[in-house]
């Protein structure tokens, strides 16, 4: 056939007989076939799969033959990711995520229904306290948030009314608070509830939440799990059929894993034990070093003799892991100042990677509290949150160093201009 938008077209035919358009589209299309295992999980770049008849499509989209079909549903690459985490965290089954959000909104949203009730911990991460607020608030799903530390409070709150979920963060933030998970997971089931854990700030290194009474436990992959700040992903672990009805969630709403993304972070948890003991190492060193500092108030690391839940932290974290917390004389502008004149660190608010990186909570991620607002969620004026990367310890207490100084100053000058009022 010829057209006038296709002139040269017949010159392009083969000798089969197709098209060149049509011949590149199948010779660029044919997976080869290896007979040897490759040693890391290939990337299937793909979004659809094809069946040998319609009978198998058919069957495949509807579950009942396993296969893939889209991969919006199912990728081979992000399916190995799943079942990875299972392996690692003792689970039946393991799901993976577009983001750590997208993981903790099919895990909340495969339990609750309109007029259920949630108990979360008070110190939950931002993005979670707005998910509750924001998303399942209107939704008619309440949330009570209670100091998660105090089980008279929590079993206080289960108590008060039917709860569906309990909700608590191995470590939070920003004050490397832990949760009893033994306790907690036995108040959430004398009461009925499902004890959902996000153990993003431990990893499953440290902690393995389900080993210790947990139901559910998600995290967000983007952190210690990726561990190189190269990609986003979250994950879910925890019995077979509730894994099913998160994944049912997913399917539904769309926060698919592109399969690179999970190549990425398969390829971070090969090295999660060695990247975990090193953060621990250097973030112990580090947090004792802290403490001996003129200027320092107060530090918080698992580590620490001084650390307020140390028996616990002994009993459920393999080591301290990298995140410590530390509060300067001097308030938000001794923090201000530390942050600035820090030059190695990244000045970013995400964590659990390959490069140290230091916040602020009071001049970036609590901001808009005033010094009470800062004290009701137990963050002081002067407290930064350090995630520990793998630098070497003498640059990173170097670098501290420089500006715990700069800190000081703005401290002094603090000091002596209310003397002089
Ligand atoms: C404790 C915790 N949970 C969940 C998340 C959300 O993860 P993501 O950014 O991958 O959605 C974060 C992100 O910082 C986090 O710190």
């Amino acid at each position: 056939m010829t057209s006038p938008d296709h002139g040269n077209e017949p010159n392009r035919r083969t000798s089969s007989g197709r098209g060149f358009s049509t011949r590149a589209i199948r010779a660029a299309s044919r997976p080869p076939r290896v007979d040897q295992r490759p040693t890391t999980v290939p990337i299937y770049q793909t979004a659809t799969f094809s069946s040998d008849d319609a009978e198998e499509l058919g069957a495949v989209l509807t579950d009942k033959m396993p296969g893939y079909a889209y991969s919006r549903i199912d990728n081979p690459t992000t399916a190995a990711l799943g079942s990875a985490i299972a392996e690692i965290e003792g689970a039946e089954a393991g799901h993976a995520f577009a983001t750590g959000m997208a993981a903790i909104h099919a895990a909340l949203l495969s339990v609750v229904r309109g007029g259920d009730r949630i108990v979360s911990t008070r110190a939950v991460y931002g993005s979670t306290r707005s998910l509750l607020a924001n998303v399942f608030g209107p939704l008619g799903v309440t949330t009570e948030f209670v100091d998660i530390t105090d089980h008279a409070a929590v079993e206080g709150a289960l108590a008060a009314a039917p709860t569906r979920v309990l909700y608590a963060e191995t470590i939070s933030n920003p004050t490397i608070v832990i949760a009893d998970h033994s306790a907690l997971a036995g108040l959430a089931h004398r009461h009925g509830a499902t004890y959902i854990v996000d153990n993003t700030f431990a990893s499953p290194y440290l902690c393995r939440p389900l080993e210790l009474g947990a139901d559910v436990v998600v995290e967000s992959a983007t952190k210690y799990i990726g561990g190189h700040s190269d990609v986003l992903a979250g994950v879910v672990a925890g019995d077979a059929g509730r894994i099913r009805r998160i994944r049912d969630v997913q399917v539904d709403t769309g926060g698919s894993l592109a399969p690179l993304a999970a190549f990425l972070v398969l390829r971070g948890m090969a090295t999660l034990a060695v990247r975990m003991e090193r953060h621990a190492a250097t973030a112990g060193a580090l947090a004792v070093w802290l403490e001996r500092q003129p200027g320092v108030r107060r530090v918080y690391h698992p580590s620490l003799a001084s650390h307020p839940q140390r028996a616990l932290a002994a009993r459920q974290l393999a080591v301290g892991g990298g995140m410590l917390a530390f509060e300067l004389d001097g308030g938000r502008e001794a923090g201000g100042s530390f942050i600035d004149a820090l030059t190695l660190t990244e000045l970013t608010a995400s964590l659990g990677s390959v490069h140290t990186m230091v916040v602020h909570p009071p001049s970036t991620t609590h901001r808009q509290l005033d010094d009470r607002g800062l004290a009701d969620a137990g963050i002081a004026p002067g407290l930064l949150r350090v995630s520990v990367g793998l630098e070497d310890l003498e640059d990173l207490v170097d670098d501290f160093e420089g500006a715990l100084a700069a800190a000081r100053g703005v401290a002094t000058g603090l000091a002596t201009a209310a003397g002089q009022r």
